[in-house]
């Protein structure tokens, strides 16, 4: 129950909030909320187009982070730990191990629609590049009132969302296999072996790493609408 609610919550927030068009750029420091990142369109106001404009103005009934949003709920729908969890909660396919399921055949991941599932490997790729942006997004926002440098605590924000969001990502099983996998001597590839133990460390943290950069993306996401409405101002260390 408790993670078929948190994943609830995350949906709904994140659902609203990609289709309501306010609060998502603080013109004075540069913040951009992640669900809006990258805005390519004409419907973003100017200062959030950090890669210019690429399409004219959008319908509201598509979100304006139209470039990412799609990937990173592929990413996310289809990432092995949601998946176990998801799969036990939910679906009950199985429930756990050794309790029968309430479903008459087991097909596992080899038929529609869970063949997708084979897709995750490809969101990894895109969620690599979409990780990128949020982090030019971030290195962006470190901007002054008045122009030049600033730093405040939306920028600490910021920048630990996108680390945190980084070590999700690159603690993804696809990045493992991507790095080591498919070797038949590790002392041959010294290198890709060093970077997939330090991926494997990682990958062990992939469960709370999930859920926090649920929270770190709502939390984000949050404050940055608090400062772009004016309902709170942003606490400032320079600039
Ligand atoms: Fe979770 Fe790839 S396994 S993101």
């Amino acid at each position: 129950m408790l993670t078929t609610l948190g994943l609830a919550v995350f949906v709904v927030y994140a659902t609203i909030r990609s289709f309501v068009r306010t609060a998502y750029w603080v013109e004075e420091y540069h913040y951009l909320t992640p669900f809006y990142s990258p805005c390519v369109s004409a419907s973003c106001v100017p200062g959030a187009r950090h890669f210019g404009t690429w399409v004219g103005e959008l319908p509201m009934w598509i979100p304006l982070a139209f470039l990412s949003l799609p990937f990173l709920l592929g990413f996310r729908l289809t990432c092995y730990y949601y998946r176990k969890a998801y799969y036990r909660s939910i679906w009950l396919a199985p429930p756990a191990c050794a309790v029968a399921e309430p479903h008459a055949r087991y097909t596992g991941e080899t038929r529609l629609p869970l063949l997708i599932q084979n897709s995750h490997r490809y969101f990894f790729y895109v969620a690599l590049v979409i990780s990128a942006i949020n982090t030019y997004d971030a290195i962006v926002a470190f901007h002054g009132s008045g122009g030049g440098f600033g730093f405040g605590l939306g920028n600490l924000i910021l920048v630990g969302n996108v680390l945190l969001l980084w070590a999700y990502t690159v603690s993804c099983h696809s990045c493992r296999h991507v790095t080591g996998g498919r070797l038949k001597h590790f002392s041959k590839h010294p290198l890709r072996y060093r970077i997939w133990t330090a991926v494997s460390r990682l990958n062990t943290r992939h469960m709370q790493l999930a859920w926090t950069t649920l929270g770190t993306l709502m939390i984000t996401d949050f404050y940055i609408m608090l400062v772009a409405s004016g309902t709170i101002s942003d606490l400032r260390f320079v600039g």
